[in-house]
C-alpha cells in the first residue's frame, strides 16, 4: 500500500528525519516506535506532505509528492493527529461532519456506524468536544479520521496520556478496524502494546532506521527489551 525511498524531513536547517526506507502491507498494522524526538510524527506528517520532505513516497502506485495534503486525504489516507486536535468548541457530531467533508454523501451512515463502535460518543453527540474525558476524546479523533473511509489510517501516540484500561480499549479499536479491512500505521510510545497489535515494526532513532522485523520477533529481542519494553 505505501513504500517510502530516502525519506528526509526538514524544518529549516534541522534534519528530523535522515532518510529511511520502510513499506506497508494492505491489511496490515505496522508500528513504528522510538523515543521523544526520533521523528516519527514528522514521518506520518511527510506521508500527507504536511512537512517539507524528499525523497519518494509511493501510496497505492502513485508518487505523492506533487499532490496536497487535501488531495492524499481524499484518495484514502487520514491521520489521527498527535494530542487529538479534536475541535474542542464544536459538538461531538460537528467534529464528525467535518471529518466527513470529502465524504458528504456517506455521512449519515458513516455517523451512525461511529455511535455503534463507539456508544459513549452517541450519548454525547450534542455536547460540546471540550467536555469529553480523555478516552472519549481520543475516541472522536479516530472516529473523526474514519469518516473520510480511509485505506490508510495512520495514529500518532493514540494512548499518549490515558488511563491503561481506556488505553487497552484503543489498542482492541485498533485491532478490530485492521480486521475490517483497514491498513494501518501506528506510532506509539507504549511499545509493548504496539508490538502486541503490529505485524511488522520499524524502530526509529535520531532520524534513521536503527532495527525492524516482524513485531513477534522484535518483543524477544533483547536490545528492544532492554531499551523500549524495560526489562
Ligand atoms: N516545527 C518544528 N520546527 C523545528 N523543529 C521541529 C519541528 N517539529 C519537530 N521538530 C524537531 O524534529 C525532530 C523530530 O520531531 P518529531 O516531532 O517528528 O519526533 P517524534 O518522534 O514524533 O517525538 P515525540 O515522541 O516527542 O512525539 C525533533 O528534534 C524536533 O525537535
Ligand atoms: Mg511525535
Amino acid at each position: 500500500m505505501l513504500a517510502v525511498k530516502n525519506l528526509h524531513v526538514y524544518y529549516g536547517l534541522i534534519e528530523a528525519v535522515k532518510g529511511i526506507d520502510f513499506t506497508i502491507q494492505t491489511g496490515s498494522i505496522v508500528s513504528l516506535i522510538g523515543s521523544n524526538g526520533a521523528g516519527k510524527s514528522s514521518t506520518l506528517n511527510a506521508i500527507l506532505n504536511a512537512v517539507k520532505r524528499t525523497g519518494e513516497i509511493n501510496f497505492l502506485g502513485f508518487e505523492t509528492s506533487r499532490h496536497s495534503t487535501h488531495t492524499l486525504v481524499k484518495n484514502g489516507i487520514s491521520l489521527v493527529p498527535e494530542g487529538r486536535r479534536i475541535f474542542a468548541n464544536l459538538s461531538v457530531e460537528e467534529n464528525l461532519k467535518i471529518g466527513a467533508f470529502n465524504n458528504s454523501e456517506n455521512y449519515a451512515h458513516l455517523k451512525t456506524q461511529m455511535y455503534k463502535l463507539f456508544p459513549r460518543l452517541a450519548s454525547k453527540k450534542k455536547n460540546l468536544a471540550a467536555m469529553l474525558s480523555g478516552g472519549e476524546a481520543q475516541m472522536l479523533a479516530i472516529s473523526r479520521a474514519l469518516m473520510n473511509e480511509p485505506k490508510l489510517l495512520m495514529l500518532d501516540e493514540p494512548s499518549l496520556g490515558l488511563a491503561p484500561k481506556i488505553a487497552m480499549e484503543v489498542f482492541d479499536i485498533i485491532t478490530r478496524l485492521k480486521e475490517q479491512g483497514i491498513t494501518i500505521l501506528l506510532v506509539e510510545q507504549n511499545a509493548y502494546a504496539a508490538l502486541k497489535i503490529s505485524d511488522y515494526t520499524y524502530v526509529l532513532e535520531n532520524g534513521l532506521i536503527t532495527m525492524q522485523g516482524s513485531s513477534e520477533e522484535l518483543i524477544h529481542n533483547n536490545e528492544i527489551r532492554k531499551k523500549y519494553l524495560g526489562m
